[in-house]
């Protein structure tokens, strides 16, 4: 274990509040995924990283710690629609001695003129779980986990958000469900001309979470122009190798390994 990845290892949970998610498997799940990508990020050499959705602070204080100082000058904004997840961000951030400008707004309602096609890492562990639509967007906790049908309703918003906020080189982190249809996402990102790979996966008996990585890939874009020019859909071929990754995740049993 590297010294970056014993520091992660330390992140204690210095805040909390009873309306703020507290770290849990699917923020676990996400900071591997960042860790395993970990010197790639390096390579990738980001300017600025964004968290929607902060919660108690744990995901974008592990990102800040892991790029550290090998990584100096990168900002880092976190966003939370809940207020109180502004004061255990800021607590947690400050106890591990990082820093992010954090905003209490919807998604990045407010921030779009400003960041748009300027963010190089967004990293997102939304409200996923199927509900009724009604539960979505409510005040305190329920908007942690809320996800409307199929759990797509605050992912569908963040989704061409992030297309608009990404830079050229922008990579996109989010954690999904199968229940999400995480192949489908993959493919309305490859009609915006992203190419995917799932980075983490983790099985229970009921359900498997993904950690998917978006990045702008040329072929795809190419392939994407194709499609609307020509008015085609997606090949048939696409779409099977889509499907297959997700279906044969979902018979992915062991906790806690990772795919790359
Ligand atoms: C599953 S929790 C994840 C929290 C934290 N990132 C983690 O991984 O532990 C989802 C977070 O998204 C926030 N959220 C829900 N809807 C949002 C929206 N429309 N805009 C911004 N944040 C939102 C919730 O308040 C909650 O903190």
């Amino acid at each position: 274990m590297s010294f970056r990845k014993a520091q992660i290892a330390q992140i204690r949970l210095v805040s909390s509040h009873p309306e703020v998610y507290e770290p849990c498997d699917d923020s676990f799940a996400l900071v591997d995924a960042l860790l395993a990508d970990r010197n790639n990020l390096l390579e990738h050499q980001p300017t600025l990283c964004m968290e929607v959705g902060c919660g108690s602070g744990y995901v974008i204080t592990s990102l800040a710690l892991m790029l550290g100082q090998e990584a100096p000058g990168v900002y880092y904004i976190a966003t939370d629609s809940n207020p109180h997840a502004m004061r255990v961000t800021s607590e947690t951030l400050e106890a591990h001695g990082v820093h992010a400008e954090l905003i209490n707004t919807d998604i990045s309602s407010g921030l779009e003129k400003r960041l748009a096609g300027l963010v190089d890492v967004m990293v997102v562990n939304p409200p996923y779980v199927p509900t009724p639509e009604d539960e979505v967007g409510r005040e305190g906790i329920a908007s942690a986990w809320a996800g409307g049908e199929n759990g797509r309703c605050v992912i569908d918003k963040i989704l061409p958000i992030a297309d608009n906020l990404l830079s050229d080189k922008g990579w996109l982190y989010i954690v999904t469900l199968t229940a999400n249809k995480p192949s489908e996402i993959c493919l309305q990102m490859r009609e915006k001309g992203y190419a995917a790979r799932i980075v983490v996966q983790r099985s229970t008996e009921e359900e498997s979470l993904h950690v998917i990585k978006f990045w702008r890939d040329f072929d795809t874009q190419a392939d994407a122009k194709e499609m609307v020019a020509t008015n085609k859909t997606v090949p048939g071929r696409v779409m099977e190798s889509l499907v297959s990754q997700f279906h044969l995740s979902s018979f992915w049993r062991s906790c806690g390994s990772h795919s790359s």
